[in-house]
């Protein structure tokens, strides 16, 4: 994509870059030049992605890290700072949910998605904006969900909806402080329906028979979400695509 030129050579953190859409959006933006940090716990994926990456000339930097831990979220952005110079692009793509309902689910999976999905996203744009400011371009994604526009109906997974509305508030409000303050840093999110990775088993802690879940229909690739993120990056620095809303064909609600 021709838009994705002046992206070249510029830096990009790739939170949850270890699997599923965040692996796949790592790959796309490597391979079409950018600096990439991969960001994960799984010290062995990130490794095995770099060889990857590495292997077909792409520049990648895997910083495994624990977005649960303020202070590892700070170290990371300080490896990145002593590495590269900061940030340009931040896609805070990690994220999670537990199937559970709002009568019985124990608090401390609430904790987790809230640490994760909420907290960690706004300590990496706290940090990534300290990089973008004074910068002719920056950009944040945040990856939220189509659960965080509407609670779908008969959802297993509330907690997980409610997080990604919060997802959805923080970046309206995010765009409208940088717009308020004249900056040229774009802010905005992605908001996919069911995507084939390894979310629902997660989500079920392995319960459920994953497969089966993703072969009710087919359902959205990972880079499927990769390629809009790219467009999003790609289009005049003047146009800010504040949400891509998308679903399988098949998907009906
Ligand atoms: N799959 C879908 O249907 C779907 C739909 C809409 C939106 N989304 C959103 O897309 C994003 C990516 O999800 P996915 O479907 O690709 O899920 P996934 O396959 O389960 O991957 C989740 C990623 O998040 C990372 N992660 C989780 N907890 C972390 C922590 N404490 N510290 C660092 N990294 C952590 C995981 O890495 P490690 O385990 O290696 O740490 C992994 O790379 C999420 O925000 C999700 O809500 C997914």
């Amino acid at each position: 994509m021709d838009g994705m030129e002046r992206w070249k050579g510029k830096v990009v953190l790739v939170t949850g870059a270890s699997v599923g859409i965040g692996k796949a959006t790592a790959e796309t933006l490597a391979r079409a030049g950018m600096k990439t940090v991969l960001c994960a716990r799984n010290v062995e994926r990130l490794l095995d992605l770099q060889a990857e990456l590495e292997s077909e000339g792409a520049t990648v930097l895997p910083v495994p890290t624990d977005l649960q831990k303020e202070e590892e979220i700070r170290a990371l952005f300080d490896e990145i700072r002593k590495a590269w110079g900061g940030v340009d692009v931040l896609i805070n793509n990690a994220g999670l949910g537990y199937v559970g309902t709002l009568a019985e689910q124990p608090p401390e999976e609430w904790r987790d998605i809230l640490d994760v999905n909420v907290l960690a996203l706004s300590l990496c744009v706290q940090e990534a904006l300290k990089d973008m400011e004074g910068k002719a371009e920056g950009q944040i994604i945040n990856v939220s969900s189509i659960a965080g526009h509407r609670v779908p109906p008969g959802t297993s997974n509330p907690y997980y909806a409610i997080s990604k509305h919060a997802v959805k508030a923080f970046t309206d409000a995010l765009r409208m402080e940088l717009v308020g303050k004249g900056s040229p840093i774009r802010a905005g999110m992605i908001s996919p329906g069911m995507v084939e990775t390894e979310f629902h088993e997660r989500a079920t802690k392995g319960t459920e028979d994953s497969k089966a879940f993703y072969s009710r229909f087919r359902v959205l690739d990972a880079s499927d979400v990769a390629s809009a993120i790219c467009y999003m990056l790609a289009v005049p620095s003047h146009v800010a695509i504040h949400d891509i809303v998308m679903r399988s064909v098949a998907q009906p609600h």
